[in-house]
């Protein structure tokens, strides 16, 4: 599962889309965290897409992923200021990969 403490484990690293991305980043094969508010572990993701579905507000957006291990696509946390923190992505991701910091 995502680490819930990556912003004090991790290092932030670059930007994509307007969102952090936190490290370690080692394309293709390791690309990290994305997004601080919604977060997404991109190395977990498995492209399972229930969390672009069942998005409320529609924060989550494909991007291509081409040979990572997991899958060639992840849920970017693209409109990650318009979450409205229901948690429904984090309970349907079925790798545990996405953290939602609601407090
Ligand atoms: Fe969307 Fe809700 Fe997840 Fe926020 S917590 S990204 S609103 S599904
Ligand atoms: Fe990926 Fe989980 Fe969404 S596997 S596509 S973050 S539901
Ligand atoms: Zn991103």
């Amino acid at each position: 599962a995502i680490d819930p403490q990556f912003h004090e484990n991790r290092e932030k690293v670059d930007t994509h889309e307007g969102h952090d991305v936190w490290g370690p980043v080692d394309e293709p094969e390791e690309l990290g965290i994305h997004g601080t508010h919604v977060a997404v572990d991109f190395d977990l993701c498995i492209a399972d897409g229930a969390c672009l579905e069942d998005c409320p507000v529609d924060v989550f957006e494909w991007v291509d992923t081409p040979d990572h291990p997991e899958s060639e696509k992840k849920a970017d946390p693209a409109n990650e200021a318009q979450c409205i923190d229901c948690m429904l992505c984090v309970d349907v991701c079925p790798v545990d990969a996405i953290d939602v910091d609601a407090g």
